[in-house]
């Protein structure tokens, strides 16, 4: 396939053809996707103007008033609570002229104000006056009568709220979905949340949270996340304790792709994911396991007994990604440790040690794709059923073709070493 392809080729189903083949046939998805700012676009309004798409964690949102500004699919979005303490999103857009409300993140006691024309509207996003003249208003007493828009013709305030966006909370993390037809984010995780309830992701709090620039598309960094395969070369040290004849994979059915290690090896001098006590309802292999997830579209979702990290690899334009790494920890966890803060710095460091190694091959990788002479590789089956599954997903997304994947017939099998593959089957 001669390279670059024309943007209509990018939504028609044969030009994915080589991906579409069962994994032991299959090519990587067309290299076209990673740096064409035509396929981005689509991508955009394809993929994450439909899905739920994971914005934040619960605890930048806590309390009522508190709010988050994110963007999706070039959307911007104000997340919140209400006074009720339930959360709400609304598209970052004032009624009257457009201007954009809120910046960044910060907290309000009732309501956000333009900052045009001071119109305001409650934490539930109903317009409350055009402006609005509370005790604390700049606005001095004997001028307000010029602003009183009682006598305006054709006007309803009560049809001049935000527009409201779907919001929910799973576990550790905040989503929202543009698309009101888009079926319910249970549904798009399938079993994910049964498999993961014995964790308790809900009540574990925010720790650390590092920014990283990058210049690779948010899908290399979902790739390189879910295969294992270059342990042994981009990470020395993550190998000796996450060993290649540990990892299992562990798929249900469900918008994800998920594989685990069992046991996790102790800690070396490179570091390591344990020194934070434990939690203790998590028992059994789980309490010397790391589970790993990548949920469709964009996010980590690394599990241990006593931390999670979550790596929210947001697009940043064609072949850039803004990612958002935080480190949640459990109250008990906390509770049991002498030294909690060092603890997670030492686990932080470690995280931030393997990601540092992550970007810079996944550029490495970004550079490569630029050249038109690369068509896309073949697929190695033993590790890079994950990544099939995952641009399969994304190919169906882009389409428009309905579903959820199904998961295993088998909870766990073993990815490495010496085996016969039907055992598998
Ligand atoms: S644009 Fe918001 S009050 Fe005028
Ligand atoms: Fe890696």
């Amino acid at each position: 396939m001669k390279r670059p392809l024309p943007a209509d080729a990018f939504l028609r189903e044969e030009t994915y053809a080589k991906t579409r083949l069962p994994v032991d046939f299959a090519s990587t998805l067309i290299p076209d996707a990673y740096v064409s700012p035509e396929f981005h676009a689509l991508e955009q309004e394809r993929v994450f103007a439909k899905s739920w798409v994971p914005v934040c964690v619960p605890d930048e949102v806590r309390e009522p008033g508190q709010f988050l500004v994110v963007e999706v699919a070039g959307r911007s979005i104000i997340v919140t609570r209400n006074q009720a303490g339930e959360l709400r999103a609304h598209h970052n857009v004032c009624r009257h002229r457009g201007a954009r409300l809120c910046e960044g993140t910060g907290k309000v006691k009732r309501f956000f104000s333009c900052p045009y024309h001071a119109w305001a509207y409650d934490l539930d996003g109903t317009c409350l006056g055009t402006p609005l003249f509370t005790p604390e208003s700049d606005v001095p007493v004997d001028q307000r009568a010029a602003f009183d828009m009682a006598d305006i013709k054709a006007f309803d305030i009560a049809e001049m709220g935000l527009h409201p966006v779907r919001v929910a909370e799973w576990g550790c993390l905040v989503f929202v979905c543009l698309d009101p037809d888009t079926p319910s984010i249970e549904h798009e995780l399938g079993d994910l949340v049964e498999q993961l309830a014995g964790y308790r992701l809900d009540e574990y709090r925010l720790a650390r949270r590092v920014e990283y620039d990058i210049n690779a598309d948010w899908k290399l960094i979902g790739e390189n996340f879910m295969e294992y395969y270059h342990l042994p070369w981009v990470h020395p040290g993550l190998v000796k304790i996450s060993p290649m004849d540990s990892h299992y994979r562990w798929q249900g059915a469900g918008m994800y792709v998920g594989f685990c290690t069992w046991p996790i090896a102790a800690n070396t001098d490179d570091g390591g994911w344990k020194g934070l006590p434990p939690v203790t309802f998590v028992q059994g292999q789980d309490a010397e396991a790391a589970r790993f997830i990548w949920l469709f579209p964009n996010v980590a979702i690394n599990v241990m007994a006593n931390h999670v990290v979550l790596l929210l690899a947001v697009p940043d334009g064609p072949g850039r990604t803004a990612e958002v790494v935080y480190l949640l920890t459990h109250p008990e966890s906390i509770a049991q440790s002498t030294d909690s803060e060092a603890e997670i710095d030492s686990l932080m460091n470690f995280w931030d040690e393997v990601n540092k190694e992550d970007i810079g091959i996944v550029e490495r990788v970004q550079d490569g794709l630029r050249n038109p002479a690369y068509e896309g590789g073949r697929m190695c089956y033993r590790f890079e059923d994950s990544c099939h599954r995952f641009q399969n997903m994304l190919i169906d997304r882009l389409l428009g073709v309905p579903g959820v994947p199904p998961g295993d017939d088998e909870e766990t099998v073993r990815m490495f070493g010496p085996r016969d593959r039907s055992e598998q089957t």
